[in-house]
């Protein structure tokens, strides 16, 4: 008999799920990371497994993949499309490997082939006698979605094939979004007044499953191909490998791809990709994914019902988790701006333990409509501070309460007001304690006059023991004042002043960075420091400074403002008594690695966007252009590269591949 209690969890978790399902799949507006979904699942399968006859077979756990809700025409799937089963660490890799090693005769020792598991959706391309008839969406595994028309709009997606494809041919691969991309469809979701996608991947599924191709075409989806459902007529293939570079033979992108020869040299590319690799990519990857080549191996091995035994997702820690938010705190910025900050209950996410979540600004609040009790989901991308991508306002039990702005400053109480041109909130108070110390770090912090020791902790001493007022202050600091401080000696209190002094010598674009002028970030620093002296960018016109072609009218009267109050009049005075450099700097010239060389870009590039690609050239002082001529020193050739291509090898132009370019510029 099955116990109440277990019943009730039982219909609860398949109740979540099936609302799940239907957000990510039907709405692409997910509310959950994928690990806690896998975690809802994980549970009821347990109790399932613990209570065989509650299985039923509506229940979530006996789909292969998450539920087709849609309005597009089924396809059913000439076979099944799996998927992949998980792992998160490397024991769990070292005994999926045991279990593959007792699979295989005792000598066989198996070459694995590791590939970046793209976060984006599956989709199998039905190509017959060389022309894609078909283009279909995963859906349940046994059953997706015809989106061909939107996937004939995708320029990775090949209309037809090289001759030497096979007569029928369902090749699988990922469609996905570069986060230049994403970030542009968001740009004008949100200028169309619609709500912006969570992530990539969503904002893929959502672009492919348009109903009208015209708004596909714009989102400028990509696709690799790594696996295939059918494969008849034409010369087989017996490896991953080999089925890759077919691929690449056919016109199709192969997704990238590296060999390791043993468990070992598995693990260490693991970390390694993390390391060098993920960070820099122009795309989302969740993980590695880790075959075995040989297809003979890989029959012997053979299937789960979910999932193959010869392949393993080896993926990286979720970058998104969801918490609760239990209150919102305002911090107060140098310039005085009021910064609100969400406490959640700690949550774990991307490797670290979050309990402050970053909400920038008022209007972000009222974007994300949030309000305190608020479920969130929250994201934390590479180094990137965390920050909230979404609320769930349909799981709002009605004790949640708005945010409301202060009206007075929480560090010193004074007067909170709002200029009329700026989305922020902002103490009014030039002396209040909490500006101070961020100015202070600020101009202590590494882009500024790079003070090492000079932490937050000495910071709040300085100012609460009202050592110093205001940054000239650290340049008259004795080493009295410094041994005053907690956990101060000789030594720390000699290195701290030594420190101070070397400040002196600092290019000026970091004294100005340092100031912290408002809207004057390092870049506009950088400019203003190679066209002026401090004594002569102080006395600059607001007219002047608009002629500067990145300043604007807000940045110049910010500028002018500040250089024109009495209190930075005396300080600049006490500065240049302190020794400061106050000498305009040299320009920067640029690394000249190709300089007088220019590149033409052609086809889609797997790893990078072209613009991303331009960039690079453009910093080792090359020139990107759009046409080939008998000057063009190199074509960079992606997939699908067409005339241009061509005309380089007529003119003799040198032609590199996109992992040939990547090599060039390493190091950038
Ligand atoms: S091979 C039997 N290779 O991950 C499954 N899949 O959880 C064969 N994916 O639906 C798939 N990158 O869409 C394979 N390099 C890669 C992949 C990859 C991403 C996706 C795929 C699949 C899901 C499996």
């Amino acid at each position: 008999m099955l116990p109440k209690k277990t019943r009730a969890e039982i219909d609860r978790l398949r109740a979540e799920i099936r609302g799940h399902d239907r957000r990510y799949y039907a709405a692409d507006n997910p509310v959950i990371s994928d690990t806690e979904y896998d975690g809802l699942m994980r549970r009821l399968k347990e109790l399932e497994t613990e209570h065989p006859e509650a299985v039923t077979p509506d229940s979530p756990t006996q789909r292969v993949g998450r539920a087709a809700i849609s309005d597009f025409a089924a396809v059913r799937h000439g076979a099944a499309m799996l998927s992949l089963d998980n792992v998160y660490t490397e024991e769990d890799l070292r005994e999926w490997h045991a279990r593959l090693m007792k699979n295989l005769p005792p000598n066989e020792n198996p070459i694995f082939i590791i590939e970046p598991k793209i976060d984006g959706l599956s989709c199998a391309l039905t190509y017959e006698d060389g022309k894609l008839m078909r283009a279909a969406t995963r859906g349940d595994g046994e059953t997706g979605e015809d989106v061909t028309l939107n996937a004939r709009t995708i320029h990775s997606i090949p209309l037809s094939l090289a001759d030497s494809a096979p007569k029928k041919l369902e090749v699988r691969g990922e469609v996905y979004i570069s986060f230049s991309d994403f970030v542009k469809v968001n740009e004008a979701e949100q200028m169309a007044g619609r709500e912006p996608f969570v992530n990539p991947r969503n904002c893929a599924a959502g672009s492919l499953r348009q109903k009208n191709p015209a708004i596909t075409a714009k989102r400028r989806l990509r696709f690799v191909a790594h696996s295939f459902g059918i494969w008849e007529g034409g010369a087989a293939v017996d490896s991953e490998t080999a089925f890759l570079r077919a691929c690449e033979a056919f016109g199709l992108q192969p997704v990238e791809h590296d060999r390791a020869e043993s468990l070992e040299n598995v693990i260490r590319f693991y970390y390694d990709f993390k390391q060098k690799r993920l960070p820099r990519l122009a795309f989302a990857v969740d993980g590695i994914v880790v075959k075995v080549d040989s297809y003979a191996q890989q029959r012997r091995l053979g299937f789960t019902a979910r999932s193959p035994r010869w392949a393993m997702a080896f993926k990286y820690p979720a970058q998104q988790a969801s918490t609760i938010v239990e209150k919102v705190e305002f911090s107060v910025g140098r310039t005085g701006t009021i910064t609100p900050v969400a406490k959640v209950k700690p949550v774990f996410c991307a490797g670290v333990t979050i309990s402050s979540v970053t909400l920038h600004n008022f209007e972000e609040i009222e974007r994300l409509g949030l309000k305190v009790g608020d479920q969130v989901l929250i994201e934390r991308a590479g180094e990137v501070i965390p920050k909230v991508v979404k609320v769930a306002a349909d799981l709002r039990t009605g004790q949640e309460k708005a945010v409301v702005p202060p009206k007075t400053c929480p560090a010193c109480g004074g007067k909170v007001i709002k200029e009329e041109e700026f989305v922020a909130y902002r103490c009014d108070n030039p002396s209040c304690p909490a500006q101070r110390k961020r100015l202070l770090l600020h101009f202590a912090s590494r882009p500024a006059l790079d003070m090492q020791g000079l932490g937050e902790a000495v910071v709040d001493q300085l100012v609460d023991l009202e050592r110093i007022k205001d940054v000239a202050g650290l340049y008259e600091l004795k080493k009295e004042d410094l041994l005053k401080l907690e956990f101060f000696a000789d030594k720390r209190a000699e290195n701290l002043l030594a420190q101070i002094i070397k400040s002196c010598g600092r290019p000026l674009e970091r004294l100005i960075f340092g100031l912290g002028i408002r809207q004057v970030g390092e870049k506009t620093a950088e400019t203003l420091a190679q066209l002026y002296d401090l004594e002569g960018l102080a006395g600059a016109s607001v007219e002047e400074l608009m002629r500067i072609s990145e300043v604007g009218p807000v940045v110049a009267a910010s500028i002018y403002g500040f250089f024109h109050s009495p209190e930075t009049k005396k300080l600049l005075e006490r500065l240049k008594a302190a020794g400061l450099n106050f000498k305009r700097s040299e320009k920067k010239s640029t690394s000249a690695k190709f300089a007088g060389q220019t590149f033409v870009f052609t086809g889609e590039l797997a790893t990078m966007t072209r613009e991303e690609a331009e960039e690079k050239v453009k910093a080792l002082g090359g020139k990107a252009s759009g046409s080939v001529s008998a000057k063009t020193a190199y074509v960079v050739a992606g997939a699908d590269a067409g005339s241009k291509l061509r005309k380089a090898t007529e003119l003799g132009v040198k032609v590199l591949s996109e992992k040939e370019f990547r090599e060039l510029t390493a190091g950038l």
